[in-house]
């Protein structure tokens, strides 16, 4: 398992694990995501405003299936016992992918999105992958910022196409 625990910004502490990060005010750490995370991961989901939820995708069986894919990409970070954020994060041989970057609101803007983000880069590395995108919805202020302001690349070069295959993945979108 990979951890890492920093008492302070830049400063870590090694715990026998391997540990991600802490800081002064929010002391957290990092580790793979499994499905024992489901119910606590789920959760933070619902409580996420704008966050789309599909039924068959995000169901346990659903996430399930991602990890068993998947299983040493994805992460949750965990502060004051409970998980506090969480990135799905897995690839298809050839690029990589994330979905439901979050973290808990009054846990944000310690530094937490940007180490899930370099700890899901980092694992999809040494799976040989060389790029990795997600999807921002044009209307999520927080989420571009984040994006942009870690350096990742918005592409006003491509139009984004899908097809539903399966009419019974319904999305509910969480309006908190
Ligand atoms: C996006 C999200 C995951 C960021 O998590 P976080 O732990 O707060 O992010 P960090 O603390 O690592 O922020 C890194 C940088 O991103 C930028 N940033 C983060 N939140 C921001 C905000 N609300 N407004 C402007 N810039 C922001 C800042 O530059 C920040 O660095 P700084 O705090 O040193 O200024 C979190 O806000 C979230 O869960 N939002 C709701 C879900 C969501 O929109 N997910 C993205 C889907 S595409």
């Amino acid at each position: 398992m990979v951890c890492l625990a920093y008492i302070a910004k830049s400063e870590y502490v090694s715990t026998g694990t391997e540990w991600r990060e802490m800081d002064n005010e929010k002391n957290f750490t990092l580790r793979v995501m499994t499905i024992d995370d489901y119910d606590d991961v789920f959760a933070l989901w619902n409580s996420i405003s704008g966050f789309a939820i599909r039924s068959i995708d995000d169901s346990r069986e659903g996430v399930d299936i991602f990890l068993k894919r998947n299983p040493s990409t994805s992460v949750v970070a965990i502060a004051d016992g409970k998980v506090v954020g969480a990135i799905l994060c897995g690839n298809d041989g050839r690029r990589g992918c994330f979905y439901h970057v979050c973290v808990l609101k009054d846990y944000r803007r310690h530094g937490i999105g940007r180490e899930m983000v370099a700890f899901c880069m980092e694992a999809l590395r040494k799976e040989h992958i060389n790029k990795v995108s997600l999807i921002a919805f044009t209307k999520n202020d927080v989420g571009n910022a984040f994006w942009n302001s870690i350096g990742w690349t918005k592409r006003l070069d491509l139009n984004y196409y899908d097809f539903t295959l399966n009419t019974e993945n319904i999305i509910a979108f969480i309006d908190n």
